[in-house]
């Protein structure tokens, strides 16, 4: 694959510098957020789980922390990280027109805000496919829907905003995060699939997992790369990730040259083989075929077929942090 060859040896040629597009958190609408506790009542178990979590300790921790003071400072933010600035988007849950701060990163950062989908959920007596097609339709991310619900933790771990890391020094794209190994670790909570134990991934899903996360980790960083304006930290690292990750796909459509979808992906990568700031078109276009390939590769592939993964799969012992409950 000559083009691919072309990537790894790129450079960063002609620098273009052009105003930073407004940074957008996916489409979380505050006003129909309606709370933790709300799923609390019925899913206890889940709730237990997620308390265990960095995702919850946030709420309490966060914006004491003299490093995130530091970066506050460095970002213009004055006061607390809880009350005003940007940090809020990833770092809490928020509610209402005034986007107060409610919880750490809950059920509805991941699974969607529910003010529309809630009543229709709860509603046992409407038949199930009927009412996954109702909550799907008004924004619930089922797990079912796993390119969506995978989708959101790159949101928030590829951490797309140039001049948080550059000037904030705030971390980047979340070092070596891994769809598979940090969603099947201290974060599962699988307790409906293992009626009432937290269930781990069968094989077959895992290599779902591992197919989508890589597909996902060259998307995000596509996306956080066509943002970017500067030759620094930022700009770098994206496009190291972007490496990263088009030489991991790469390595799936060798072992599963059945799955076009995979080869089609890396075919997108043609467009952006000069990797090249101010080109933010070319890099979102390549990011969106790849959004649809993903979302057509999970519609046909449950895993059964794709066994031969299974030697690239990170084991259980890798998954971040211990699954509670199982
Ligand atoms: C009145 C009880 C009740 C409340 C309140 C409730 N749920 Fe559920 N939830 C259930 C039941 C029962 C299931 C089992 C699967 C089913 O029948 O859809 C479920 C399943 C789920 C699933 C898995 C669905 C699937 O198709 O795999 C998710 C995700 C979920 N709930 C999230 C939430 C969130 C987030 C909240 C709060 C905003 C919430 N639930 C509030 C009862 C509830
Ligand atoms: C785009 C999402 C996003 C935004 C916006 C964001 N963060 Fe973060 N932040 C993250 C993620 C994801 C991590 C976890 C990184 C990891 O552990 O892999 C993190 C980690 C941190 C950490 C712990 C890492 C360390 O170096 O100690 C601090 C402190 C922090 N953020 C502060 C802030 C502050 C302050 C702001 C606002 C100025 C902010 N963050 C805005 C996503 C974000
Ligand atoms: C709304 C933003 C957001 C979303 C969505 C999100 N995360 Fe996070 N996640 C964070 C932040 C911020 C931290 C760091 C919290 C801290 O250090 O206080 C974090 C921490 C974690 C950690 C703990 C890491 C450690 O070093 O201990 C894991 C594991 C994790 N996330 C997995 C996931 C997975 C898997 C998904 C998707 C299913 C996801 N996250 C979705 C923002 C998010
Ligand atoms: C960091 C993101 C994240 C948070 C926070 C989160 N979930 Fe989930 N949830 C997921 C993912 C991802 C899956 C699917 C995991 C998989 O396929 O292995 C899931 C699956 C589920 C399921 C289906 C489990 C099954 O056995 O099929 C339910 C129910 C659920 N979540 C409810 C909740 C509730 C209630 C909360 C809040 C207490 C919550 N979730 C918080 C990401 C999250």
């Amino acid at each position: 694959m000559p083009f691919l060859q072309k990537i790894f040896a790129c450079s960063f040629v002609g620098l273009i510098f052009i105003l930073p597009s407004a940074f957008a958190q996916g489409d979380k609408d505050a006003s129909k957020v309606i709370g933790v506790d709300q799923c609390a009542m019925c899913h206890r178990n889940e709730h237990n789980v997620w308390q265990k979590t960095p995702h919850y300790a946030t709420f309490n921790d966060m914006h004491k922390r003299p490093r995130a003071k530091e970066i506050a400072k460095k970002m213009g933010i004055k006061g607390s990280i809880k009350r005003k600035g940007m940090c809020k988007q990833c770092h809490y849950t928020v509610q209402g027109a005034k986007e107060k701060v409610i919880s750490g990163i809950s059920c509805e950062s991941c699974h969607g805000p529910a003010k529309d989908w809630i009543n229709v959920h709860n509603n046992a007596f409407m038949p199930k496919e009927e009412r996954n097609q109702q909550v799907d339709a008004v924004g619930m991310i089922r797990p079912a829907r796993i390119y969506n619900v995978a989708a959101n933790c790159y949101q928030c771990h590829t951490v797309p905003n140039e001049k948080l890391v550059n000037v904030g020094g705030h971390p980047d794209t979340s070092l070596d995060f891994n769809l598979l190994t940090w969603s099947q670790g201290m974060v599962r909570h699988n307790f409906f699939r293992g009626r009432g134990k937290n269930m781990a991934p069968t094989q077959e899903h895992q290599r779902v997992l591992f197919v989508i996360g890589s597909a996902l980790k060259l998307e995000y960083h596509l996306r956080g790369f066509a943002k970017a304006t500067e030759k620094a930290d930022y700009s770098v690292k994206m496009a190291n990730k972007m490496k990263e990750a088009a030489r991991e796909l790469s390595k799936v459509a060798k072992a599963v040259p059945e799955a076009s979808e995979i080869k089609d992906m890396l075919k997108t990568l043609k467009r952006v083989w000069k990797i090249k700031l101010g080109n933010e078109k070319a890099f979102l276009e390549s990011a969106e075929e790849i959004k649809t390939l993903s979302e057509s590769f999970v519609s046909k592939y449950d895993g059964s077929t794709l066994g031969a993964l299974d030697s690239m799969i990170p084991s259980a012992s890798e998954y971040k942090g211990q699954a509670i409950g199982e």
